[in-house]
């Protein structure tokens, strides 16, 4: 959904609707991501159901494809992905692509398990500040391959990885999804300490196992995983995204209302909804999801971001969006990306009253926000701003709305079925 040449595309929020009905949770980006990179590891058609149609995985398509992998929709949210035999394969990521998507690092590793070597354009930085990838050439270079850099590419060769026990120095999403799709062709076992344990990583961890890999540990901060020759092609469905939930759960705290999230699960967020419950919003378990229900001012409580089971970061720009109206003072602390707090400039645009010190928010909670252009820096402070201006008296307008087609589907058809007020406009500049 990118703008034509000459035009800037941006939601018209109107604010102050109360909100109510079903919100259906998209599949999980940050997982769908990893598991489309997985399709590489086997020959033959792969079905990814629950997938959501985003932007990001239109362009893991396209990386997908420039290495000789097709993929289709074969309905709504069924991708199927077929890959050839490993002499069709191309192991190259180009600039053009994973500058687009920082995600398609993750292709190295089932490159280099499968083929032997891979090159990929060197990630940049993003909107969030320096995002190197050292943790996950060591992870790999440990099952024996060699990495080179020249030109911007990286280049990684191995003849054969082998299994090797394997700490990670902090436990990164996307370092523990390569290494583990690295390990599962090694031979012998490896083990992955001090591993992610966000669910989206167990949720890669089963397909690969539905795939006949045989790994173990998941959700704890051990992976062991026991090489096997070769895999068969996926058939998988794709856990719900918890960011997507957390994102309507912002949405209807600060507006008041009452809505479903179908197919949510609290067992995936259970930190989230605890902090959730102290700032004021009613969550209970329902047989197709969960139920929230809000229906006075937020209060205002202090929450720091933190590896999985921690509250996770991508959650935070919902919560200082909502704590920006709670009643009371708060302190919000960003772990894990230093540089991720561009998005408070722009709320407080909107009239919160909030600043930053280091990887500190300090938030005084006012009683409203107003209506204002705003413009989004990256997919969830563009999913806050949304969120913030659903609760702003009249309107905003939110640009830079590309970073959210990024990993929303559809988020304005979304929140508008809610009772919501969410427009999607261009302006001719
Ligand atoms: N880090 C290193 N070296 C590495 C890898 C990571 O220093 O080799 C540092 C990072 O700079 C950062 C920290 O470790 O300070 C954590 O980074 P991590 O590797 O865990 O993040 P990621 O895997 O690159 C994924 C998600 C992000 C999410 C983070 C944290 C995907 C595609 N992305 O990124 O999601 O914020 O984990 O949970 O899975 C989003 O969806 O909007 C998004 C940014």
């Amino acid at each position: 959904m990118t703008s034509a040449p000459g035009q800037a595309n941006y939601f018209r929020v109107e604010g102050g609707n109360r909100l109510e009905g079903e919100f259906r949770v998209q599949g999980a980006k940050n997982a769908v991501l990893k598991q489309m990179a997985a399709t590489i590891l086997a020959s033959g058609e792969h079905h990814l159901h629950n997938v959501p149609h985003i932007d990001d995985v239109d362009i893991m398509s396209e990386l997908l494809a420039s290495m000789g992998i097709g993929s289709e929709w074969a309905g709504d949210d069924h991708l199927v992905v077929i890959t050839p035999g490993a002499s069709g394969i191309k192991p190259l990521a180009d600039y053009e692509l994973v500058e687009k998507i920082r995600a398609s690092v993750v292709v190295l590793g089932p490159l280099i398990s499968r083929l032997g070597n891979a090159t990929i354009s060197m990630p940049g930085g993003d909107d969030f500040g320096h995002r190197p990838i050292d943790m996950h050439l060591a992870a790999i270079s440990e099952l024996g391959a060699a990495f080179t850099t020249s030109h911007g590419y990286v280049e990684g060769k191995a003849a054969r990885l082998r299994g090797a026990d394997i700490a990670l120095e902090f436990p990164s999403h996307t370092g523990t999804d390569n290494v583990l799709m690295a390990a599962v062709l090694a031979e012998g076992t490896t083990t992955i300490s001090n591993c992610a344990r966000e669910p989206e990583v167990s949720d890669l961890a089963r397909m690969l196992n539905s795939m006949g890999a045989r790994i173990s540990g998941m959700g704890t901060s051990t992976l062991t995983v026991e090489g096997v020759p070769e895999l068969r092609p996926a058939n998988h469905t794709i856990i719900p995204d918890r960011i997507d939930a957390s994102t309507a759960l912002g949405a209807v705290g600060m507006n008041q209302g009452e809505i479903l999230l179908r197919g949510a699960r609290a067992e995936h967020m259970e930190m989230l909804l605890r902090k959730l419950r102290e700032l004021g919003l009613e969550i209970l378990p329902d047989s197709a999801g969960l139920l929230a229900r809000s229906s006075a001012r937020l209060r205002a409580v202090s929450i720091s971001s933190l590896p999985y089971p921690g509250i996770a970061t991508d959650f935070l720009p919902i919560l200082v969006a909502m704590l920006s109206t709670a009643d009371g003072d708060a302190i919000v602390t960003e772990n894990i990306f230093a540089g991720r707090f561009k998005y408070v400039d722009e709320l407080r645009r909107l009239g919160a009253n909030m600043t930053t010190h280091g990887h500190h928010v300090a938030i005084r909670g006012v009683s409203s926000l107003q209506g204002a252009p705003v413009k989004a820096t990256d997919i969830r402070a563009g999913a806050a701003l949304v969120v913030a201006a659903l609760a702003a008296e009249g309107e905003s307008r939110v640009y830079g709305t590309s970073h959210i087609d990024r990993g929303y589907v559809d988020l304005p058809r979304r929140l508008t079925a809610l009772g919501g007020k969410v427009e999607r406009c261009s302006d001719k500049h």
